[in-house]
């Protein structure tokens, strides 16, 4: 089947939904694609909230924009991190008109919380499930939206160029231009052609490289694993950030967050003696930039031979600490935990990438007629270490640029009316899924073991070989395969951890996010 549309946008969190609110009109139909259905999403499972300078009276944008340099490590872009600094207010004026609820106080001002690294209160937030409210209520306005057209359970496979028209397509090739996607429809099991003017990555996460991980299980990679197959640029893929305190609870997968914000409310982190640790490490102590406590906790649990440290908020006032986290307290107290009264048991997880594909000030990618937003995407904020809630900002501050470039650009792209179907020809659906789930099991724990916290060129040369057997295999399946939901996404785990150990590798230094102990200073002739 082949249907066309003005933007074809993949991917249905924060930033494409955004995008297309943004892009709708009767004039200009949009597809939006989703793995398996509207909701589920990184965005969903935000807890934290959105970073944006609201209370001038205190705080200013400066503030911000340095805050959001040093975490990066000062490898951040200048330009990117301004842009959204001070485009920020804008856009939540935005998704407040989308419905969004942030809390305030009696004073009808936003109540602001303050996590990890930022100088000031500048966090909205809902309650503990901000996420869930933005994503809520975007759902809410996308399906009110006539112009959009919502295409659920449908995996996208491989983006469309002139590759697939027999052209040779190299990263040289200057040119290389998106016509649209391949996309299987999962109820049907064909792969469906989907032509588009504009096409838009907006795909999040790849938490579900690693086994230990707070982001949903659709975090896979696709949009950059894609990307990257169709020859565009990838950048900054060693910057992994981990979170330092997602709730241990063994076999939970994804494993659950314990928002940084319970941190600034004054949460401690503790051994399991019960002795704090962090100023040890940094005199900001548990408000440090999580990849210092990451680092941190890691070393301590290596140290002491646990598996796990405590958060502990037992001595701050027990109802307040529920009215500020009713979803941590419900969550916790469901596993016999009350966090009023016990320590919460908590390890590092892999959380969020700050590289991806790599992003101009539009959003635009080297491939034209291609645009990438939201986690999926590079846009330089984030350096070499994400600032806390500076992700869902940067979402909706990048889909409203790429929105209103695409849409001075649109009318000058035709739809290509020769681009062949996809062949199925030859192929079955594989035998066996063991040998499907057995690999991606096989690359989460490779990473885990060998691409984490802290790195050594020995780890990373022994993660290499070992993904490389695992590549070999993959590739000659697919060949021969009807592709289905579990096989694209294995191939697609299989490139972005290919992508994440190469970057690490060729970065000599440790710096930001990445830790490596064959070279454990930092290189700063660039540092501002
Ligand atoms: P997502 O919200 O992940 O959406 C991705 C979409 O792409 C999904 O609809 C999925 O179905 C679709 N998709 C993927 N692959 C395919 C494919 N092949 N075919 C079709 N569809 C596909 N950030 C903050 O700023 N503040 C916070 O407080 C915060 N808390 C967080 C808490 C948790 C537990 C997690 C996991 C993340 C948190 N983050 C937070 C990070 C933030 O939530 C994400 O970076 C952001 O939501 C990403 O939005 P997105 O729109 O780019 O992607
Ligand atoms: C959190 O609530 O700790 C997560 C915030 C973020 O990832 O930005």
């Amino acid at each position: 089947m082949v249907r066309k549309y003005d933007y074809l946008v993949i991917g249905s969190g924060i930033a494409g939904m955004s995008f297309a609110l943004k892009v709708a009109n009767e004039n200009k139909r949009v597809a939006l694609i989703c793995k398996t259905t509207l909701e589920e999403a990184n965005t969903f499972y935000a807890q934290g909230g959105v970073a944006s300078v609201t209370n001038l009276e205190v705080d200013n944008f400066d503030k911000h924009i340095h805050d959001t340099m040093v975490a990066g490590d000062w490898l951040s872009d200048k330009e990117a991190v301004e842009k959204v600094v001070r485009n920020a207010p804008k856009q939540i004026a935005e998704l407040i008109r989308w419905g969004v609820d942030f809390d305030k106080n009696e004073n009808g001002e936003f109540d602001l919380h303050r996590e990890g690294g930022h100088s000031e209160f500048r966090i909205l937030h809902h309650a503990d499930n901000t996420g869930a409210e933005i994503q809520e209520s975007l759902v809410r306005t996308v399906r009110e939206n006539p112009y959009i057209d919502v295409y659920d359970h449908h995996f996208a496979v491989e983006i469309i160029t002139q590759h697939h028209l027999g052209k040779i397509v190299t990263r040289r090739t200057p040119d290389i231009t998106c016509y649209g996607a391949y996309i299987l429809n999962e109820s049907t099991g064909e792969v469906d052609t989907f032509l588009s003017r504009i096409t838009v990555m907006a795909t999040g996460g790849v938490g579900a490289v690693y086994t230990t991980t707070t982001n949903p299980l659709i975090a896979t990679g696709d949009g950059i694993a894609m990307v990257y197959r169709a020859k565009g640029t990838v950048k900054d893929m060693e910057f992994i950030q981990f979170h330092p305190t997602a709730l241990y609870h063994p076999g939970d997968r994804p494993s659950f967050l314990i928002t940084e914000a319970m941190r600034g409310y004054g949460a401690v982190l503790r051994n399991l003696d019960g002795s704090e640790f962090m100023q040890k490490y940094d005199p900001r102590l548990s408000l440090a930039p999580r990849d210092i406590v990451a680092r941190a906790i890691d070393s301590e649990m290596k140290l002491h031979g646990t598996d796990h440290v405590y958060l502990d908020v037992t001595h701050k006032d027990p109802e307040e600490t529920k009215r500020h986290f009713p979803n941590i307290y419900e969550k916790c107290l469901s596993l016999g935990i009350d966090i009023t009264r016990d320590m919460i048991p908590v390890a590092p997880a892999a959380h969020y990438l700050c590289g991806g594909i790599k992003v101009d000030l539009n959003g635009e990618s080297s491939i034209k007629r291609l645009y990438a937003v939201g986690e999926c995407s590079c846009t330089g904020l984030h350096g070499g270490n994400r600032l806390a809630s500076n992700s869902l900002i940067e979402a909706v501050v990048y889909a409203d640029a790429a929105a209103g470039h695409a849409s001075g650009v649109i009318d000058g792209y035709e739809f290509r009316n020769d681009i062949p179907q996809w062949n199925q020809e030859g192929t079955a659906h594989p035998e066996e899924m063991v040998l499907i789930t057995q690999s991606i099991k096989e690359v989460n724990q490779i990473m885990g073991y060998y691409v984490g916290i802290v790195r050594s060129d020995l780890r990373l040369n022994r993660a290499w070989n070992r993904l490389d057997i695992l590549y070999e295999e993959t590739e000659k399946l697919f060949k021969v395969s009807r592709p289905g939901r579990e096989l694209c996404e294995l191939r697609n785990i299989i490139n972005v951890a290919y992508l994440i150990m190469r970057q690490a590798m060729e970065r000599k230094e440790s710096r930001g996010l990445h830790f490596t102990v064959d070279y454990p200073h930092p290189q700063l002739d660039d540092k501002k």
